[in-house]
């Protein structure tokens, strides 16, 4: 396993060409986009696809996302590409949006899970963006970590989950974004937001009217059109629990309890909690901060060794839906 470093505002061309070289002879490379690392492969080739969900643990039935270089891959990857993903790319893409549109018939099976759609997006990172166009080929990518943990943000945390699975990995530094993109499905009559993400709910729908709300929580076991609404996801190795206002005593209780038999504990905090923690982590009052801050602190507890993370619960109202999601997820 190797590990390049890379300018993520002007990306060097001896790394990315190195990275492009390992997924066309099909091996994974690790990447930056804007929101999280991707575990990528070349997406035209069963056996590389097939590579992704081996390191990562992930079940077969969880669709990839295809990375794409430019619009005009997009819509060679869709049939047919519908008029709603081709305003709402105008709008959001390159960036931290993916649009799940009826697949071409070419594109294989591993990658859709054989779902008759298939997920898409153009990432805005300069990194993910020259990999792709050097590639020559889309790149199928999830998150570059092992699977229903949390996603990485930086090529430590990749390296740390999946190890010597990945073949290479670019380090272009912490990511802006900090979680996944937003997921918007196209296949139906009514567009239906699968995964919230920074991408505002109210600004997608600015666009394509009135959406409808993916599954909030499914069975881990029955095949499913949106994998990230997996119940359990995007969880540390600790217990996570989310308290509100009115479970702050408890939330305290559980920390003396914890404490006392030996546990160590963590916090994400808006404001203080009167009872001694071993790492209270004070997090970002803006939500965009907050979300880029939250999987890194995530991975600092867990490293830390926490057996419990006692996390506040963040306030009510749209810009914090993608981190109460991300949240709710985890503590499942
Ligand atoms: O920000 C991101 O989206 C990152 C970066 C690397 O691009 N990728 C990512 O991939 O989060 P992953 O595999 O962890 O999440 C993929 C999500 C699934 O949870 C699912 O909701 C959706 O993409 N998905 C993929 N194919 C789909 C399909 N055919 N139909 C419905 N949902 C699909
Ligand atoms: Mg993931």
């Amino acid at each position: 396993m190797t590990i390049l470093r890379v300018d993520p505002v002007s990306p060097e061309p001896e790394p990315i060409e190195r990275a492009a070289a390992v997924i066309r002879r099909g091996g994974l490379v690790a990447f930056p986009t804007e929101t999280v690392y991707g575990l990528g492969a070349n997406a035209e080739d069963p056996d590389a696809v097939q590579k992704i969900f081996t390191a990562k643990g992930r079940p077969a039935t969880n669709p990839l996302i295809v990375h794409v270089a430019d619009l005009e891959e997009a819509r060679e990857l869709a049939d047919p590409w519908p008029e709603t993903a081709e305003r709402l790319a105008a709008a959001f893409w390159p960036g931290p949006l993916t649009l799940v549109v009826p697949r071409w018939h070419g594109v294989i099976d591993p990658v859709t899970a054989g779902l008759p759609s298939v997920a898409l997006r153009m990432a805005s990172h300069p990194v993910a963006l020259a990999l792709v166009r050097a590639a020559g080929v889309p790149i199928a990518a999830p998150s570059a970590n092992r699977s229903s943990m949390v996603s990485p943000t930086t090529a430590m945390h990749v390296h740390k989950s999946l190890g010597d699975a990945v073949d290479l990995i670019l380090d272009g530094g912490p990511t802006r974004v900090g979680i996944e993109s937003t997921v918007v499905d196209l296949t139906g009559d009514v567009p239906r937001l699968l995964r919230p993400g920074v991408i505002a709910r109210a600004a997608l729908e600015g666009i394509v009217g009135p959406m409808e709300t993916g599954p909030a929580v499914v069975p881990a076991d029955t095949p499913r059109a949106a994998p990230g609404m997996m119940a359990r996801h995007y969880a540390p190795r600790a217990e996570l629990r989310l308290f509100g206002a009115n479970q702050r005593a408890a939330a305290s209780e559980l920390a003396r309890s914890s404490t006392g038999a030996g546990g160590r504990v963590g916090a994400l905090l808006l404001t203080p909690l009167d009872v001694p923690i071993h790492h209270p982590l004070y997090m970002p009052a803006e939500s965009g901060a907050y979300a880029q801050r939250l999987y890194a602190a995530l991975h600092e507890l867990d490293d830390l060794g926490c057996d419990l993370i006692l996390v506040e619960e963040v306030p009510a109202g749209a810009p914090w839906d993608a981190v109460r999601d991300r949240l709710q997820h985890a503590a499942t």
